[in-house]
């Protein structure tokens, strides 16, 4: 039924007509891609949400960057979060310019742009592991900033990443407004006390473990800090040890971020990027990690509720995945720009009136683009920035080609 919907959406050859492909003027930086009629094809300037889904390998973060720096090039404030259980911190490779002989040809020809690098920031919970990184690279510190982020900021996400049932909420809700101004260790202690029924040392025990990830600090950059400025910034958990812990924490500042944008006044958008977003908003069991999977709910049913009203506060999503079942459904409803990258999916094939072999064989520089309007095949403008290359993509790795990149430089020079 929904492949028959779909099928009518996406009929094949469904491209603009020629008259509605104006030129404005706009140079390659604004366009995300060109079409088969050497047409520039940009994104909306509205607040859209995007679906960005392939396979492993299909490109799917390189694509990210290139809208990434899309949203700076239009004023956009632009965020990126990655839940993924490895210690990635691919943003931060922003910092450099392109040095993809492959990208960098496409971007010369097609694009009549050069390299160059984006300021990016990397913010990340102050734990032992990003203290001791900093220790043995100081020059670092510019790239790699702690986050502040208080108790009282704690409290206040609480009640929406819990997962529980709604009378445990609504009992935390009560207990922490009663409570008000005491710390988070007092709120265990009364929580874990006889003048509350007993279910709730449960909720003792999970804030006890949500406090014990290390996120909570007075030092550091405020959220409002991470959320000015016109640099890209990246929330990295590369140096939080645990997989495990990587979601929670990830969980905790998506939250503490869109909260934190929607009480400050603003002139712009927040581009939100998350990647690996079907960790966030499973649609299948078989994204839920046992000892997690009631927070991943909690995430879910947190990120079909602003996938909904964000609009409103000025939040566009772009998010990636790798299969187009692997999302909810609510979530994936409410993006209304879709890249299609390579992928093995018969119902994708189906929705994007293909053969099952041709969406198999999409070359990497290229993706399917829909926008509810019009399917357009597009090669993929690449990123003026470096992407992190393929098992090179933690902090660690950043310091070599950044100190590589010097050196090349200083030869330049001479
Ligand atoms: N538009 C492009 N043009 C040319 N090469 C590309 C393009 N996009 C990606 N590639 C190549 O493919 C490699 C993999 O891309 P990328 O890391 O973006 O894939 P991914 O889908 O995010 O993979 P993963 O699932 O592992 O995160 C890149 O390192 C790059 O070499
Ligand atoms: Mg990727």
């Amino acid at each position: 039924m929904l492949t028959v919907l779909h099928d009518t959406l996406y009929r094949r050859g469904n491209t603009p007509p020629a008259d509605v492909e104006r030129d404005d003027g706009e140079s390659g930086k604004s366009a995300v891609g060109i079409n088969e009629r050497g047409r520039f094809v940009r994104v909306s300037k509205e607040v859209r949400h995007r679906a960005i889904l392939g396979v492993t390998g299909a490109g799917k973060t390189t694509l990210a960057q290139t809208l990434k720096e899309v949203d700076l090039h239009r004023k956009r404030k632009v965020v990126e979060i990655e839940p993924s259980l490895e210690a990635k911190c691919e943003g931060i490779f922003m910092n450099l310019p392109n040095g993809d002989p492959e990208m960098v040809k496409i971007l010369q020809r097609d694009f009549d742009l050069e390299p160059r690098p984006f300021k990016t920031i990397a913010y990340t919970p102050p734990t032992q592991h990003y203290l001791d990184f900093i220790e043995e690279f100081p020059e670092m510190e510019r790239f790699f900033r702690p986050i502040r982020f208080t108790e009282e900021e704690m409290k206040q996400v609480l009640t929406k990443i819990l997962p529980g049932g709604p009378i445990e909420r609504m009992l935390l809700r009560t207990y922490l407004e009663r409570l008000e101004g005491e710390s988070l260790e007092n709120i265990i202690d009364f929580l874990q006390g006889d003048d509350v029924p007993g279910y709730m040392r449960s909720t003792a025990t999970k804030i006890m473990y949500i406090a014990s990830l290390g996120v909570v600090s007075e030092e550091g950059v405020s959220l409002r800090k991470v959320l000015s400025g016109r640099h890209a910034s990246v929330i990295t958990f590369a140096f939080v040890e645990d997989p495990l812990d990587r979601f929670m924490c990830s969980l905790i500042y998506l939250t503490a971020i869109y909260e934190t944008w929607k009480g400050m006044s603003h002139s712009t958008i927040l581009s939100f990027f998350v990647a690996d977003a079907n960790l966030f908003a499973p649609s299948r069991n078989k994204d839920l990690l046992d000892s997690l999977s009631r927070y991943q709910q909690r995430a879910r049913a947190q990120l079909q509720i602003y996938a909904r009203i964000s609009r409103a506060q000025r939040v566009a999503w772009t998010l990636d995945f790798q299969s187009w079942q692997d999302i909810d459904d609510v979530v994936k409803e409410q993006m209304t720009e879709r890249f299609f990258k390579r992928s093995w999916s018969e119902e994708v094939a189906k929705i994007l009136g293909l053969e099952q072999s041709e969406l198999r064989r999409l070359g990497k520089p290229y993706a399917y683009f829909h926008n509810m309007r019009y399917l357009q095949k597009i090669k993929i403008r690449p990123p003026m920035s470096r992407k992190a290359r393929e098992g090179q993509y933690t902090p660690y790795d950043f310091v070599k080609e950044y100190r590589r990149f010097e050196d090349e430089d200083a030869t330049f020079d001479i």
